[in-house]
């Protein structure tokens, strides 16, 4: 007699080859590989043989179980995709039937309006310089004529890294030298940009105020740049951005970066200058701070002062995007919340 395992062997193939469905399946798994199956009992069976014996006969009852195994997974493989080609044949499988919706991610309402915005630059010629969020303490103040004991560089509003040199920046204004002493070509080239990014201060965190928002910094410069190319750039872009037939005004301020500055107001999109609460029924929303690069900003940017001109400006998107959708915390901008992002 051959030996019982070749035995439970080439039965156990052989009627493998004959189950047709599931159901025969699922019974030949029990009689051949269950608790109590045949190769169960060929492992029980280890314990009678002599001593010299037992080593050889377990490992070639392990080499059955995985040969039945694996035998048991490409019959089960084959019968289920028979099973789905019957199916399909039949017309089981109603292909009309709706699939299951996909569920989308969509766009940060922030990215939303910072892609509006680099739409319109782009179109008006300003090409988008991607400057650094971690930036040296010199590009941030000094050379932007913040001097040393400037109330913005106390520590309280600043994040500082352990290197008291290097921080966060406060706004995107220090990516003003950087594409100057970048695109500049050693003060020879004019240079039209936005810059957008994350910009951080250290604040109590409230529905107005967060410890981070973005700007989107503007730069110009040329060898004939005037206030009035200024003034004729933004009210456009006003235009563009708001509605065709925005108003804007511009009011004396004061920004260390540029001489003379200014503050843009656009008529409020809401109540189109009537007065709301939203415009505080001033019929004016801000949307800028703006100036004429300060001369000893264009020469820390590597330019002549006497031969260059150029105008700069800030926008904060966060608060448009907040008026454009009635958004009333700017918390929820940064806080990851579902709630708020499936919104969009
Ligand atoms: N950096 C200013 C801020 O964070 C905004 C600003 C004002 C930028 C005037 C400019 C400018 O370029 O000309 O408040």
């Amino acid at each position: 007699m051959s030996n019982p395992i070749e035995q439970v062997r080439d039965e156990a193939l052989q009627t493998l080859e004959k189950a047709k469905d599931s159901k025969t399946l699922g019974d030949w798994r029990s009689k051949y590989l269950g608790r109590r199956g045949a190769v169960a009992k060929l492992f029980g069976e280890i314990g009678a043989l002599p001593q010299a014996e037992r080593a050889a006969f377990g490992r070639q009852v392990n080499a059955l179980q995985s040969e039945l195994n694996t035998a048991f997974e490409q019959r089960e493989a084959l019968i289920q995709s028979h099973a789905l080609a019957l199916d399909l044949e039949e017309g089981e499988i109603d292909i009309s039937l709706p699939a299951h919706p996909r569920r989308r991610g969509g766009l940060h309402p922030s990215t939303r309006t910072h892609r509006e915005f680099q739409a319109i630059w782009a179109d008006m010629g300003f090409h988008v310089y991607q400057s650094r969020d971690v930036e040296e303490d010199d590009l941030n103040f000094t050379l932007l004529n913040l001097p040393p004991h400037h109330p913005a560089r106390d520590m309280q509003d600043t994040f500082y890294t352990a290197d008291s040199r290097v921080l966060l920046r406060t706004h995107t204004s220090p990516g003003q030298i950087r594409a100057m002493r970048d695109l500049g070509d050693g003060g020879s080239k004019p240079i039209r940009v936005i810059l957008p990014g994350m910009c951080y201060r250290q604040e109590q965190i409230t529905a107005r105020s967060e410890i981070q928002f973005t700007q989107v910094e503007g730069l110009a410069i040329g060898r004939n740049i005037r206030m009035s190319d200024l003034k004729g750039t933004i009210a456009e872009f006003a235009k563009r951005m708001y509605n065709p037939k925005a108003k804007v005004r511009f009011r004396a301020s004061y920004f260390p970066f540029t001489e003379p500055s200014m503050e843009v107001d656009v008529e409020c999109f809401l109540c189109s200058g009537e007065g709301c609460r939203v415009c505080k029924y001033t019929g004016w929303l801000e949307i800028a701070g703006s100036g004429m690069v300060h001369p000893t900003v264009l020469r820390n940017g590597g330019y002549d002062p006497s031969e260059w001109s150029g105008f700069a400006f800030g926008m904060g998107p966060e608060r448009i995007t907040m008026l454009k959708h009635g958004i009333q915390d700017i918390r929820y901008f940064w806080s990851n919340d579902l709630r708020f992002l499936q919104q969009f």
